[in-house]
């Protein structure tokens, strides 16, 4: 069994240096619930204005269970990974069935909501409840690999198991939040990935095995995950005054149930785009090329090339019928569209 160092120290540097986030003010596990999800995906800067927004949106588990579909997309816009906002209303909706609107108080009910797994669970447990359980994230993987100059490759299952046992032994020797709370911090202020640790601001440099051998810079190891597919696309901004067409994505796979423009499989010169659209029966009033773009999903590439279409009420009505055009007012406050088509916003 692997054996932290003493942490007491870490503790006391928390309680110091500890950031002034909002989610650190409140013990109410949906609070932390939504800032954990948010937390998973992206950094604590960007997620600031989607968690005051989602949170005066929807201030309560019985407004995420009752929110609308597409009101919940568009809530989440921009934060990526859908599916996470979608199993929080399927796991609120839970809790308004089975514990009566209130959340549940014991690890193992937590875990059980649909969307929650250790981490999450382990989170909303010690920073909600005070229980003894431990919240292992990439942050406290590296920070844990360190402290034991562990030398596997901390993406595994096994090493995952390992570390997150060494916490636990932890949790029941310090309060569980801070002790959670401290270790993440670490990690996002000092314990920095990509070979950058500040070691000399560190309030457990004397017990860090990595620096004692020298290895705080290649640590933590991380196998390389299979490289990704990747798929060329031509996305067509085809505008009608100021209204752009749209489709739905289907209810299943990637970015599901979000809205994007109209695109076309590879990347089509303008004379291939032009008759494409003209097997629809669609003659532009004008096609201007657009700046090329890409956008990495966590196994997936997107390679875009694009090109705004004017076209005239005639043409537009010949549009195929998953096509719908949207006023510009409206995909702004209505239809969630996913980061991908980031480059493109402007043009819409
Ligand atoms: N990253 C994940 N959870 C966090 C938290 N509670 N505070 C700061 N950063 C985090």
């Amino acid at each position: 069994m692997l054996k932290l160092p003493d942490l007491t120290p870490l503790i006391s540097w928390y309680e110091k240096n500890a950031r002034d986030l909002p989610w650190r003010h409140t013990r109410d596990p949906y609070r932390i619930w939504v800032s954990e999800i948010m937390l998973q995906q992206t950094r604590v800067e960007a997620v600031l204005p989607y968690y005051a927004r989602f949170l005066d949106t929807l201030p309560s588990i019985s407004a995420l269970a009752a929110a609308p579909e597409p009101q919940l997309l568009k809530l989440w816009e921009g934060l990526g990974y859908y599916s996470r906002v979608r199993n929080m209303q399927k796991a609120a909706r839970t809790v308004m069935e089975q514990y009566g609107g209130e959340f549940p108080t014991t690890f193992g009910d937590i875990r059980a909501l649909c969307g929650i797994g250790d981490y999450t669970a382990g989170a909303i447990a010690s920073f909600a409840f005070d229980l003894p359980y431990p919240a292992v994230d990439g942050n406290v993987l590296r920070v844990t690999a360190r402290l034991l100059c562990y030398e596997n490759d901390v993406l595994s299952p096994a090493a995952k198991k390992e570390l997150t046992a060494a916490v636990a032994k932890e949790a029941k020797k310090h309060p569980p939040a801070t002790l959670n709370q401290a270790l993440m911090e670490l990690g996002a202020t000092v314990c920095l990935p990509n070979g950058a640790p500040r070691c000399e601001k560190c309030p457990l440099f004397d017990a860090c095995a990595a620096r004692k051998n020298g290895k705080e810079t290649a640590l933590p190891i991380r196998k390389k995950p299979a490289a990704r597919k990747t798929e060329a696309r031509t996305v067509l901004i085809l505008r009608v005054g100021d209204r752009v067409a749209l489709c739905r994505r289907p209810n299943e796979g990637l970015l599901s149930g979000l809205y994007e423009p109209y695109c076309l499989s590879g990347h089509r010169s303008p004379e291939e785009v032009i008759s494409a659209l003209a097997d629809l029966g669609i003659s532009p009033l004008r096609i201007t090329p657009l700046e090329a773009s890409k956008h990495i999903f966590t196994h997936l590439e997107w390679h875009m090339t694009g090109f705004e279409i004017l076209l005239d009420e005639e043409n537009a009505s010949r549009l195929p019928q998953e096509l719908f055009l949207a006023p510009r007012e409206e995909i702004d406050t209505v239809y969630a569209l996913p980061s991908a088509y980031r480059a493109y916003r402007p043009y819409m």
